[in-house]
């Protein structure tokens, strides 16, 4: 197995609390447009739900790793125990600006976790969580190579680009839990399946729901949406590349080794 970066270390969750303020963050946040701002907010409401789910997924093997591994395990729930309570915080800041965020968690729940995790095998859920860490990773850094956090409010950037580079740094850590469990590419591939039809499926349905609640008009709609053509780009990148990856039968997360991106980021977040 391929090995982290030397300077990666113990992956460590960092104390963190964002001071969201409605009277200060607008309510169209993103470029001040309603639709970019629904993609993003869309994803805000679907991270605490997935991320808790990728902590049960690791945590029912974590007797059958090695030690070594099994820190790493610590530091990622604690990491993504932290991103899923700060995003659970943002709710309110969408609330707060009159849009209605229950129908679609509800819609979420029943559909993701107590319908389809509840049925499907704990080594394919472990291996959903594998693939959308693959994703998330890639996400990550266009958040930094792409510039793409230069269009939000500086509140929520500093929230995101906290999550993106903590992203970096556990990116192998359900990788490396998976290949010790079962390296079986097919399941693999299962797991990237069901992890893409999901995570376009909710997020397009979240952001939809969203964005009807603008009251904007299809002609509007459309209009901004084609003016995201260039962060259309990161979507593809996400699923293009993602997937072209991650079909290799000796793929590993570190292969790229952007650890440097994160670490750089935050360098600044702890000395501030
Ligand atoms: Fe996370
Ligand atoms: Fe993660």
């Amino acid at each position: 197995m391929r090995r982290a970066p030397p300077t990666l270390g113990l992956i460590q969750p960092r104390k963190i609390g964002f001071p969201f303020d409605p009277a200060v963050i607008p309510r169209h946040w993103v470029n001040g447009k309603a639709v970019p701002t629904a993609m993003v907010n869309a994803l805000h409401l679907i991270f605490p739900k997935g991320e808790r789910f990728f902590v049960r997924s690791v945590r029912r093997y974590q007797d059958q790793i090695s030690p070594g591994l099994r820190e790493q395990v610590r530091g990622f729930f604690g990491q993504e125990g932290r991103h899923a309570q700060e995003h659970e915080r943002f709710f309110a800041i969408i609330e707060a600006h009159g849009f209605s965020v229950d129908r679609f968690l509800r819609i979420y729940e029943a559909i993701a976790y107590r319908g389809i995790e509840r049925l499907a095998p704990d080594k394919l859920s472990l291996s959903v969580t594998v693939a959308l860490e693959h994703y998330t990773a890639i996400l990550a850094e266009g958040a930094f190579e792409e510039g793409e956090l230069d269009h939000f409010h500086p509140a929520v950037r500093d929230l995101l680009a906290w999550h993106a580079a903590e992203e970096i740094e556990h990116k192998a850590v359900a990788f490396d839990v998976l290949a010790e469990v079962d390296d079986s590419y097919a399941l693999r591939m299962a797991g990237m399946a069901l992890a893409t039809a999901t995570l376009i499926g909710f997020w397009a349905l979240g952001a939809t729901m969203l964005i009807r609640q603008e009251r904007l008009g299809v002609r509007e709609v459309l209009r901004q949406f084609k003016e995201l053509r260039e962060h259309r780009s990161l979507l593809r990148t996400v699923f293009v590349r993602g997937m072209r990856e991650y079909l290799r039968r000796d793929f590993h997360p570190w292969d790229h080794d952007n650890l440097a991106l994160a670490r750089d980021y935050l360098a600044g977040l702890d000395a501030a």
